[in-house]
């Protein structure tokens, strides 16, 4: 029995997540001076904004911030609470605020009332508000209010009819807004909102409906967390870790070491992770709730990209850490559905693997076969991302799934096609692909669909193998996907790039800088779609 001994425990909380963390520096086994594996309780954000439905009135409120939504040039809306409010609002809307989107201006409330303070919250024109322009006012508000050192705050539902919105958009987008990444700062922001209140009549509707946005945003706010850490300590066998902290009654994890790929046949997939110390992880996770033929999908996850030998230019390398963004989306999603209990059944395949092009690291022209037979001529080791998810949809095909789903930060052409504002989508099937357009257009996690043409089966004829891994610079968007298709075959399926949009740049309130967990939300809609 070895005996350890710990240097140093320092239980900590982490703002924003509700798990004790004990980092347990510097163990050590006594009996053979050996460091212990570092040991860390894998950690999840998950919202600390209590958030809950009061039917109270507005000015019976007992808070820091009452938020009033207002299209342009409207706040007389809010004459009905009352001769003092209204007197406060006539003044502040004369010359301070508009309405104008994402216009904030925050007043005191006037002594008759309950609420501390008013917050003014602009939606913009009134026949242009949407759910995304609600989404980025919620954002705005909490973020703002928060900043303000705000900690208890009202919003209320009076506008929403008028508008043929639902409040819980703005909820959503609050919850969006307040996400910070602030693990490896030394100084934390120390204001925080501890509560958001909903005011109005909680029926089962608005009840489920708000359970529901708490669960997709603490999805979206998980899969963040993943993709924001960095790489040495977000590394496969991490990611695999907080895969097995999902873990529940009704969802299975489980991971493939190499070994096991290699038994399984996934020589594309071990390709890519050659060139790393990092061992690769190909992680299954199992969710059944019904019995029907599952749904599976498939997240990339190379936890940095560093293009292998055909090495990456260092300019931006440091985002390609982000490259896992796919996988962390499915984490999140897998989690969702167990949480809720979405009636579907849903496979998860994350294949986790580093491209580093160290001694081992696989070669341009190597020849390697997949899990189904198909043998790829690597061209260009940074065309990773197709070999580990074609041996992920040859797994797939193991489970007779009824459908496909792939997502990952598969190419720069996306971004050189659509920016960042969409989502680059191509498939077989016309039901799903139609399924998750419309659930872009909802979620306004927006996608676009590329045609697969059977001539850009010609781009990726190879000399000496069945097919090879790049097609050269012209419609590299679509060659990745069409590459990928060739191991769909006939099972219905849809590949989504998020490329250009698994990472903000220019922040949005809802989208601060850095991960955006994209995916989660589309995915979520779209698959309540397919029940
Ligand atoms: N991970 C990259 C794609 C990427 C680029 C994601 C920029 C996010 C931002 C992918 O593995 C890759 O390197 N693709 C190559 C393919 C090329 C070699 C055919 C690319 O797009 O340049
Ligand atoms: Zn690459
Ligand atoms: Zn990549």
């Amino acid at each position: 029995m070895p005996n350890y001994l710990f240097l140093s425990i320092r239980p900590e909380k982490k703002p924003g997540c509700d798990a004790l963390i004990f980092h347990c520096h510097s163990s050590m086994d006594i009996s053979t001076g050996n460091e212990l594996e570092y040991e860390e309780q894998v950690c999840y954000w998950k919202s600390r904004v209590n958030i809950h439905i009061e039917n109270v009135m507005e000015i019976d409120c007992v808070c820091d911030a009452l938020v009033l939504p207002v299209t342009e040039g409207d706040a007389k809306l809010y004459d009905s609470l009352g001769p003092s409010v209204a007197k406060a609002l006539r003044k502040a809307s004369s010359k301070e605020f508009g309405g104008k989107r994402n216009e904030v201006l925050l007043i005191p409330a006037p002594e008759d009332i309950r609420p501390e303070r008013i917050l003014l919250a602009g939606l913009g024109e009134k026949r242009k508000v949407s759910a995304e322009v609600m989404r980025q006012a919620g954002g705005k508000a909490a973020a703002y209010l928060r900043d303000m050192g705000m900690k208890k705050i009202a919003v209320s539902t009076f506008v929403f009819p008028h508008l043929d919105l639902l409040p819980m958009d703005f909820v959503e987008g609050s919850v969006l807004g307040l996400y910070t990444y602030d693990r490896y700062k030394g100084e934390r922001k120390k204001k925080k909102v501890s509560s958001i209140i909903i005011l109005g009549r909680p029926t089962d509707e608005v009840e489920a409906d708000l359970a529901w946005t708490k669960t997709m945003t603490s999805a979206v706010c998980f899969a963040r967390d993943l993709v924001n850490t960095p790489s040495n300590d977000m590394t496969p066998s991490q990611l695999a870790k907080e895969a097995l902290s999902l873990k529940r009654k009704n969802l299975s994890v489980k991971v493939l070491e190499r070994k096991d790929a290699l038994r399984t046949g996934m020589g594309a997939y071990l390709s890519v992770a050659r060139g790393s110390g990092e061992p690769p992880k190909f992680i299954v996770l199992e969710y059944e709730g019904s019995s029907e033929a599952p749904v599976v999908l498939i997240g990339k996850a190379i936890t940095f990209d560093s293009g292998g030998i055909s090495l990456k230019p260092s300019e931006g390398l440091e985002k390609m850490k982000y490259d896992m963004a796919g996988g962390a989306a499915i984490l999140g999603v897998m989690k969702a559905a167990s949480e809720s209990k979405l009636p579907l059944h849903l496979i998860g395949i994350v294949p986790a693997a580093e491209n580093l092009p160290g001694g081992s690291a696989s070669k341009p022209g190597d020849v390697v076969r997949t899990a189904c037979g198909t043998s790829v001529e690597i061209i260009n080791t940074d065309a990773e991302g197709r070999l580990v998810v074609a041996d992920s949809i040859c797994y797939a095909r193991r489970f007779k799934p009824r459908a496909v789903i792939d997502i990952a930060t598969l190419t720069g052409a996306c971004s050189v096609a659509l920016g960042n504002e969409a989502i680059a989508m191509m498939g077989n099937d016309r039901e799903l692909l139609d399924a998750f357009r419309r659930a872009g257009e909802s979620t306004y996690e927006r996608v676009w669909e590329m045609p697969l043409y059977e001539e850009y089966g010609e781009y990726l004829k190879s000399d000496i193998a069945d097919i090879r891994n790049v097609g050269g610079r012209s419609g590299s968007l679509v060659t990745a996907a069409f590459f990928l298709s060739q191991f769909a075959g006939e099972v219905p399926w849809v590949h989504l790039d998020i490329a250009g949009t698994a990472w903000v740049e220019k922040e949005k309130p809802h989208m601060p800088k850095g991960a955006s967990g994209v995916g989660v939300r589309l995915l979520l809609t779209g698959l309540k779609e397919l029940r």
